[in-house]
């Protein structure tokens, strides 16, 4: 088999990290016809993805927005496993999805560019770390790129691609047309750049929102409806920071601080310490809204 990354040459996809993002980004590939392994060291966490899936697919019946055939077939072709190792060895494209910490990312590249196969393609869904970080520990760091999907991943159609220097045509041309496959909208990103292009315009916003509301101009609900009505968005910047989680809101500012080193960049305090009290959104049952 030709070593370039093709489309051609893909039919087994490897999603790493069961949490929120896996387990969608893996129900899209399986859509797509792809045989999907879903891998995660939790046992819990693959049981949790599996049942939402599975509630997630008889609703779609139930609403008349896909055939039983088709999630069956979908349901069909997805693999759940711990074993990362005999996943990587035959997947052809692998999307990393598991905890946004470095030092875990680092290992799991370094052994994915032992074990896959040469053809493959290793893409992380970070929307933190650019995958420069992480793209010399594989040894073909011309098929490292970011493919950055968006929450609720059934549902929105943007996938960022994002190259660093060293990524090859082949593997961005792959990667977008693998995203057209999965039914998205791929859009790319020439070079990193810290929150890449929609956490960038989304923290623009959030950010306006929270000196607004801070400063005492207008309540979080009448901001929240400003932005819905009277600009089109689907949901407030208060509704969506809880949508996406306070902890994520948080560490992406953190990491953007952190690589900019721009006061402007500072993270809100007001997050930081609902993010300490546990307060971390619709997942906690409360954010700046009470869920429960
Ligand atoms: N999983 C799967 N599908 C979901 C879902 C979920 N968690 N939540 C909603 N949906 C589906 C519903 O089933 C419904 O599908 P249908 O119309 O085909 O039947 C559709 O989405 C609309 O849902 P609802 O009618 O319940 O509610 P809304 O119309 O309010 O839509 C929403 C919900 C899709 C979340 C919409 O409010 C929205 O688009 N919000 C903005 C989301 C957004 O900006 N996401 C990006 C976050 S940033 C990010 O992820 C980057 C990361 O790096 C932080």
């Amino acid at each position: 088999m030709n070593t370039q990354p093709s489309i051609e040459n893909i039919s087994t996809i490897l999603v790493i990290g069961a949490g929120t993002m896996g387990r969608q980004i893996a129900m899209n590939a399986a859509l797509a016809g792809y045989t999907t392994v879903i891998q995660d060291i939790s046992e819990d966490g693959l049981a949790s993805a599996r049942t939402e899936l599975e509630r997630w697919a008889a609703g779609r019946v139930a609403k008349g927005k896909l055939t039983q055939q088709k999630v069956d077939e979908a349901l069909g072709l997805l693999i759940y496993s711990t074993d990362l190792d005999s996943a990587a060895v035959t997947a052809d494209y692998i999307i990393e999805a598991a905890t946004e910490r470095l030092d875990i990312k680092l290992q799991i590249f370094e052994k994915l560019g032992v074990l896959a196969p040469a053809h493959a393609i290793l893409a992380t869904n970070s929307s933190t770390l650019g995958s420069s970080k992480v793209a010399q520990a594989t040894g073909r760091a011309d098929r490292v790129c970011n493919m950055h999907f968006f929450n609720p991943a059934l549902v929105m159609k943007c996938v960022e691609v994002v190259r660093h220097e060293a990524t090859s045509d082949a593997t961005v041309e792959t990667t977008m047309e693998l995203a057209r496959r999965m039914g998205k909208e791929p859009v790319l990103i020439n070079r990193e750049i810290p929150g890449f292009v929609a956490n960038r315009l989304m923290g623009a916003l959030q950010k306006e929102a929270l000196y607004l509301a801070d400063a005492g101009i207008a309540s979080l609900e009448d901001i929240d409806t400003t932005a819905r009505t009277a600009l089109g968005h689907p949901m407030g910047p208060f509704e969506l920071m809880d949508l996406v989680g306070l902890d994520v809101v948080n560490f992406i500012a953190q990491a953007t601080y952190a690589e900019t080193g721009d006061e402007q960049d500072t993270p809100n305090p007001g997050i930081a310490s609902l993010v300490a009290e546990g307060k971390l959104g619709r997942k906690s049952g409360s954010g700046f809204y009470d869920y429960r």
